[in-house]
């Protein structure tokens, strides 16, 4: 068995995994939403804290499977720095005591995993991962092989969510709030711009979009003066509109890449909307998308587990004292190093 920890920003999560079989032993989560939700944001000081109250108690009740741990997976890489540190800090006093190695997992690379939570790979595969950090369509060959194919030149989908979220006063993660707003409201009654709508380049921007929607809250008097109505109705606009640069972008990737499959991961994959606009585009240019279970898009230890599995067939693990972190939030364009 694996155990895996995630903590590379507000979700402590422990799981284990079967090696030979792919079987979800184990798996907590415990989200600190409402702990940031009065500051808008992820305060990564508080989070760093809450993580070292949370991971100790879940580390707790996995304490009968000891005996069967090969090897602790941990994420190390990109995240909040002091966030990650908590996890590390146990994986290797964890590793050290049971003496056994430590598998460092790349964030994102757990995301695209997540896809094989309790089954096996399939790949090549044509990965759209929009999540709080990043917004990214990633060429999947294999383990070893994944390629960025394109990126955000500014803000990532999940951050413009929370910001739009926030600037109508409405509330931390803001994505969830938005995707219920916008079922009430009216997506065509305010005009936001679509994003390099006439750009060449494969590449997403969410910047603008959020300057957009602050002129329309500002045009309203400010967010204390929008009807609940107006609010819904902005929030729908919104969401429409990110639907729309990220379906006008991707088209052009799908057209080219001869990968048939296609797949929707990270925390932004949970919307409902996106995933239906993900779906017919998929079914008008031939591909077939697949997608994740909506308890494993936002961040888990479940993930990690998954990609660790492979990691620990292929040897690609260290020990303990070995273990660094790396916070390379903004990645090489090209690679997921
Ligand atoms: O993947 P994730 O849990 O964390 C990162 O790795 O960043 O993604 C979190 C992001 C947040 O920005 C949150 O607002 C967004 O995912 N999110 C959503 C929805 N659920 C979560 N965005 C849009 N619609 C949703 N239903
Ligand atoms: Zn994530």
């Amino acid at each position: 068995m694996i155990l895996s920890i995630e903590s590379s920003c507000d979700d402590s999560s422990i799981a284990v995994t079967e090696i030979d079989t792919y079987k979800l032993l184990w798996h907590k989560k415990i989200s600190q939403e409402t702990e940031h939700s009065r500051y808008g944001g992820v305060v990564p000081e508080l989070a760093s804290r809450l993580h070292a109250v949370a991971l100790p108690k879940l580390l707790e009740e996995t304490k009968p499977y000891f005996p069967e741990i090969k090897a602790v997976a941990v994420t190390n890489r990109p995240g909040l720095g002091v966030t990650l540190m908590e996890g590390i800090a146990m994986a290797k006093s964890l590793a050290a005591f049971l003496d056994i190695p430590v598998i460092p997992v790349h964030h994102l690379k757990g995301h695209i995993y997540s896809l094989f939570i309790e089954k096996a790979t399939r790949f090549p595969m044509l990965v759209v991962l929009l999540s709080g950090g990043h917004t990214m369509v990633v060429r999947v060959e294999d383990f070893d092989t994944m390629e960025i194919l394109a990126t955000t030149m500014d803000d990532s989908v999940g951050e413009s969510f929370d910001k739009c979220a926030k600037m109508m006063g409405l509330g931390y993660p803001g994505g969830p709030i938005i995707e219920a707003l916008a079922k009430e409201g009216d997506e065509n009654r305010f005009e936001l711009p679509v994003p390099l709508r006439n750009a060449k380049e494969i590449a997403f921007s969410l910047s603008g979009l959020k300057n957009a929607v602050r002129l329309s809250i500002a045009s309203l008097g400010g967010a204390e003066r929008m009807s609940h109505q107006e609010k819904c109705n902005l929030a729908a606009s919104f969401q429409k509109t990110v639907a729309l640069h990220l379906l006008q972008k991707c088209k052009k990737l799908f057209v080219r890449e001869p990968i048939e499959d296609v797949a929707l991961v990270g925390g932004v994959a949970a919307n409902a909307y996106l995933r239906s606009r993900f779906d017919a585009l998929c079914s008008e240019t031939g591909k077939r998308l697949h997608t994740v279970p909506l308890r494993f898009c936002a961040d888990n230890a479940a993930m990690i587990g998954r990609y660790a599995i492979d990691a620990y067939e292929r040897k690609a693990f260290v020990s303990p004292s070995e273990l660094d972190m790396e916070t390379t939030r903004k990645l090489r364009p090209d690679t997921l190093l």
